[in-house]
C-alpha cells in the first residue's frame, strides 16, 4: 500500500502549507463570479504533485487548479484545497483530497483536514480509516433519522446554474420535513468522509467535479456505504450528479431527487 502512504504524506504536507496561510495573509482571485482560488491552493497542488512525482515520475495528474498532465493509466486526482471558500473566510471546514485512479478504477484515497488533524484514508478492498481507526457508515434505516448533506457548485453559470440551484433547492424542500436536517458544510470531500464515518447519513450534489469526490467516494465505499449517480446508476468519480449514503436509505433519498443527465 505504498501508494496510500504517498497520498497520506502529500495530504499532510499540503496541510502544513495551508496552515501557514489560514487566517493570515494570502491572495484571493476569482475564477468565476463566486468561484475562489488562492495562492495557497496553487502552492498546495504543486507541492502534492512534487511529492507524488518523486515516487512515481511517470504517473499523470488531474488537479483542480492546473488541470490534466501526462498520459499514464495511473492518474492522481487532486483537490489541493477543497472548501476554498471556507478557507478564505477562516472557517475550519476545508481539506486536501488525493486519490489514485488506475485504468479508471479508484485504488486509494486520502482526505486531510489540517485544522482538526483528521486524516481519512482508504485502499481498495482494505476498509476505511480515520487517523488509523476503522470507520463505518451509519445504521440509520429511515430517512426520519437522517442528517443529510448537500452542496452547490461555484462554477456553474447562466441557465445551468439556475437549473442546478433549482434542483438542489427542490430536493431540500422535499426532504426537509422527512429528515432530521440538511447541512451545507462547503467541502464535498469532507462531506463524503462524514458519511463514511457515520456522523452524517447521506450526501448529494448536482454537478460536482472529479477532484471533489474521487478520494471521498472510495472512502464511503470502503466504509460500507453506497454511491450512485443521481438516477441511481453506478457512479464513477467522473459522475457529475452524485449521491452517497449508508446504503440503507439510498433508494428513499433518490426518490426525493430529480433525475438529471
Ligand atoms: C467545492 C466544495 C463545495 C461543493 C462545490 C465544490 P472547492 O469545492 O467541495 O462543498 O459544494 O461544488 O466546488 O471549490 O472549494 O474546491
Ligand atoms: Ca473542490
Amino acid at each position: 500500500m505504498k501508494e496510500l502512504e504517498v497520498a497520506e504524506r502529500a495530504a499532510v504536507e499540503a496541510g502544513k502549507i495551508a496552515m501557514k496561510y489560514f487566517r493570515g495573509d494570502f491572495e484571493v482571485k476569482l475564477k468565476g463570479r463566486n468561484d475562489l482560488v488562492t495562492n495557497a491552493d496553487v502552492e498546495c497542488e504543486r507541492h502534492i504533485k512534487k511529492i507524488i512525482s518523486s515516487e512515481y515520475p511517470l504517473h499523470s495528474f488531474l488537479g483542480e487548479e492546473e488541470g490534466s498532465q501526462g498520459t499514464s493509466k495511473d492518474v492522481w486526482v487532486i483537490d489541493p484545497i477543497d472548501g476554498t471558500t471556507n478557507f478564505v473566510h477562516g472557517v475550519e471546514q476545508f481539506c486536501h483530497s488525493i486519490a489514485l485512479v488506475r485504468d479508471n478504477e479508484l485504488v486509494c484515497g486520502a482526505v486531510y483536514n489540517p485544522v482538526m488533524n483528521l486524516l481519512y484514508t482508504a485502499y481498495r478492498g482494505k476498509g476505511a480509516f480515520l487517523n488509523g481507526r476503522r470507520i463505518k457508515v451509519s445504521r440509520a434505516e429511515s430517512l426520519g433519522e437522517c442528517l443529510i448533506i448537500t452542496g452547490f457548485p461555484y462554477d456553474a453559470v447562466g441557465a445551468e446554474e439556475s437549473d442546478v440551484h433549482a434542483k438542489t433547492l427542490a430536493a431540500i424542500a422535499s426532504l426537509r420535513g422527512s429528515i432530521h436536517d440538511v447541512r451545507r458544510f462547503g467541502s464535498a470531500a469532507l462531506d463524503l468522509c462524514r458519511v463514511a464515518h457515520g456522523i452524517c447519513d447521506a450526501y448529494f450534489e448536482y454537478r460536482i467535479k472529479p477532484w471533489d469526490i474521487a478520494a471521498g467516494m472510495l472512502i464511503v465505499k470502503e466504509a460500507g456505504g453506497k454511491v450512485t449517480d443521481i438516477n441511481g446508476n453506478e457512479a464513477s468519480f467522473m459522475s457529475p450528479h452524485f449521491v452517497a449514503s449508508n446504503g440503507l436509505v439510498h433508494e428513499r433519498l433518490l426518490s426525493h431527487l430529480e433525475a438529471s443527465k
